[in-house]
């Protein structure tokens, strides 16, 4: 991803942790542009066109690179997947090539990872993964910043997660690894996070520990990560809500973590599911500094994909 050809965010894996630090410092800058109510710095995608591929739902991404792409001086065109030809049977790579002779960028959220991937390897412009069910690396970024804001710089620290070893679980093990954190893990067996990903984090030498037991991995946490309990694309919505009701973050559990633990979560959430209210609702939460990370992030990808902003 680093070499010659387009600049793709697919996953956080696949950049270096200096790529990946550039990009967080640029998104924090451009964030603290906007607070002291100054303009994006000379607007720098002025004149470029991001094409938003949505073939699932979305309210915090398609909204955030929305603002974020216009906030840069770009434009977004909204594609949704049973609109595009591509419902009708046009291949992802066919697509891929007519798309890049339009737009500058293409944004997708696809659950197929493959599709993503060969959408990638066929378009000659950057793509960015915006939800796969393999992963969601734009979130990440954005919950690194977050973190960052409330409990200064992650490297060294320990972040639990508790709960589904799904997608956005991925891309936490991914920047375990890129940002130098530890990251605990508790999930049941059945759901643990994919071998792939265990062994890739083993493979890195990251500091990443899975466990069936949520208060062992929160114990000692700066930090307290779940996401929902039945993701898109998931069925057996029964037999998770009885697999991962150990899981729940209550103030029990939120108990059990560093004084000063905040929690986090990518939304949407249900409350007395995944989390209590009292949690979600709580003095410790910062979900939604998260949901507003998102446009920020969002502008530190769209910069690097676009080479704009020094990156
Ligand atoms: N967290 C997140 O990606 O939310 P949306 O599904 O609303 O985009
Ligand atoms: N794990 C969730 C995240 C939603 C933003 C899902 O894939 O549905």
């Amino acid at each position: 991803a680093e070499g010659a050809g387009p600049r793709h965010f697919l996953d956080l894996k696949d950049l270096s942790a200096e790529t990946l630090r550039a990009v967080l410092d640029a998104s924090a800058a451009m964030k603290a542009r906007r607070r002291r109510g100054e303009p994006p710095a000379e607007r720098p995608l002025a004149g470029k066109y991001l094409g938003m591929v949505f073939d699932r739902p979305s309210t915090r991404t398609r909204v955030s690179f929305d603002v974020a792409m216009r906030d840069l001086g770009g434009e977004t065109l909204m594609l949704t997947g049973s609109e595009m030809q591509l419902g009708r049977g046009e291949t992802i790579g066919d697509t891929a090539q007519v798309l890049s002779r339009f737009v500058d960028a293409i944004m997708i959220r696809i659950l197929d990872h493959g599709l993503m991937l060969e959408l990638a390897e066929n378009a000659t412009v950057p793509v960015i993964n915006a939800l796969t069910k393999v992963s969601h690396p734009c979130q990440i970024m954005a919950d690194l910043l977050t973190f960052e804001e409330h409990r200064g710089p992650i490297k060294g620290r320990t972040v639990a997660w508790s709960g589904d070893g799904n997608n956005v679980l991925a891309s936490w093990v991914h920047a375990a690894a890129r940002f130098d954190f530890t990251l605990n893990v508790a999930a049941p067996p059945e759901l643990a996070p994919p071998a792939a990903v265990m062994a890739w984090a083993k493979q890195e030498g990251a500091r990443v520990n899975l466990t069936t037991d949520a208060f062992a991995a929160v114990d000692g946490a700066d930090a307290v990560v779940t996401d929902c309990w039945v993701s898109m694309g998931d069925e057996d919505g029964e037999h998770r809500h009885n697999l991962l009701s150990p899981y729940q973050v209550n103030a029990e559990l939120m108990a059990a973590a560093a004084k000063d633990a905040i929690f986090m979560h990518c939304l949407p959430a249900h409350r007395g599911e995944e989390v209590t209210a009292e949690v979600m609702d709580g003095p410790q939460s910062v979900v939604f500094d998260e949901a507003e990370n998102r446009l920020h992030a969002q502008k530190g990808v769209l910069a690097w994909c676009l080479r704009a902003n020094g990156l």
